[in-house]
């Protein structure tokens, strides 16, 4: 049950150079790793196209009715492993990422280890940062679902298309000041504040949750 009201867009990987906008830059990291894809929670069945959104994200935003919207439901079946999702949810992008085994053994390892967790600015398990189910309490450490806005001053942080930086500790960057997120987006090395911040949200299914 797609929500009707979102009129987001979408950006693969494969689309040509011309995003004009900071989210979206193209520096060179592996293609392989990860796709990219802007996306309208209405419209999940468009994943994967080769569309070029950006400059329609860049200059219109999100309607006002897009705006007004308290939930959004998102159907996470088409996105793979090592892949990542931007939706738009209250005029904020929100970033769901589809993390692999490597992405969650490396932000546990912090968890695991005393001196690495302490050194965090803001001090947050990797397991904190993700849901259990609804359905039988199962855990999904796989999706890491995140507002995607820098806590510092509001940039958004790349990260999400594959060819993005991803900083220093290979989650995500933001190119405003230098602030360098984890692979669970915790802050680990500039002037951001804190984490980014994971909005409220619920499994309604395995592949399908309720943002707001
Ligand atoms: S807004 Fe992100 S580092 Fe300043």
């Amino acid at each position: 049950m797609g929500n009707p009201h979102s009129h987001g867009a979408q950006c693969s990987h494969d689309a040509p150079q011309k995003h004009g906008q900071e989210e979206c830059p193209d520096n060179g990291h592996d293609e392989s790793k990860r796709d990219f894809i802007f996306i309208s929670a209405a419209s999940m069945a468009a994943v994967g196209t080769g569309v070029v959104a950006w400059p329609f994200v860049a200059t219109l935003g999100p309607a006002k009715d897009t705006l007004a919207l308290s939930t959004t439901e998102i159907d996470l079946s088409p996105i793979q492993e090592g892949q990542a999702v931007t939706v738009m949810w209250r005029g904020k992008p929100v970033f769901i990422r589809r993390r692999t085994a490597q992405d969650i053994e490396l932000a546990r390892k912090v968890d695991g280890d005393a001196t690495a967790f302490n050194s965090l600015r803001d001090k947050q398990k990797d397991t904190d940062r993700v849901k259990q189910s609804t359905f039988g309490g199962k855990e999904m450490p796989q999706w890491l679902v995140m507002v995607g806005v820098c806590t510092h001053l509001g940039c958004v942080p790349m990260g999400q298309k594959p060819t993005d930086m991803r900083g220093d500790f290979d989650g995500w960057f933001c190119p405003c000041h230098g602030s360098h997120y984890d692979s669970a987006g915790r802050i680990r090395k500039g002037p951001a504040p804190h984490n980014l911040a994971v909005p409220t949200y619920t499994f309604l299914s395995e592949n399908r949750i309720r943002i707001g």
